[in-house]
């Protein structure tokens, strides 16, 4: 089966995340921000980074390295159109991290919102344990069950319904 995330296309991912029903793009958003403000890392790995939600608040006289992840190289297409002058040693790796091994230096921050409930958990640890700097911050974000939501909110943009089929 092709993984579903590879069939969404930027508009549709960021037209369902920001729409009224779900407002999860503005929440991780403002997630990631309280993040850097925190931890104010001097590296930063970001899995399932997507279209590069929160990257306008990567402030790269702080941050001086951002590594992006993500399984579907569209979104790292217009992250990279979006914030490569912005952000210059933006390093982008099309990658899964349920299969593959992260060969990356490590950073002091892995930040990963809303990516975990799609891969392989023990493929993931693995990964960020490899990649994280002794001493380093590893922040999560997951999206918990509930009884009176869906999986995926019914929006307008029905290819994210394929994600019920492999969200745990
Ligand atoms: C819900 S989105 C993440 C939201 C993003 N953090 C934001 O703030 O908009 C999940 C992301 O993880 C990526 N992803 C899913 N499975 C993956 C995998 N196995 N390896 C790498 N990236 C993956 C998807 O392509 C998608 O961009």
């Amino acid at each position: 089966m092709t993984n579903p995330w590879l069939e969404i296309s930027p508009n549709d991912y960021e037209s369902h995340m920001a729409s009224p029903e779900v407002r999860q793009l503005q929440a991780l958003n403002k997630i990631f921000r309280n993040c850097l403000t925190k931890l104010k890392p001097k590296s930063v790995a970001i899995l399932g980074c997507c279209t590069g939600n929160g990257f306008e608040h990567i402030d790269p006289s702080i941050t001086e390295r951002v590594v992006g992840i993500d399984i579907n190289p569209k979104f790292l297409s217009i992250t990279m159109d979006r914030f490569s002058f912005s952000i210059p040693n933006l390093e982008l790796l099309e990658f899964d991290i349920s299969n593959d091994e992260l060969e990356i230096q490590p950073v002091d921050l892995v930040f990963g919102a809303l990516i975990f409930e799609y891969v392989d958990i023990e493929k993931g640890r693995a990964n960020i344990r490899k990649i994280l700097k002794p001493g380093g911050h590893f922040v999560a974000c997951l999206q918990m069950p509930s009884e009176s939501c869906s999986v995926v909110t019914p929006t307008p943009y029905k290819s994210l319904e394929k994600l019920t089929q492999i969200c745990h």
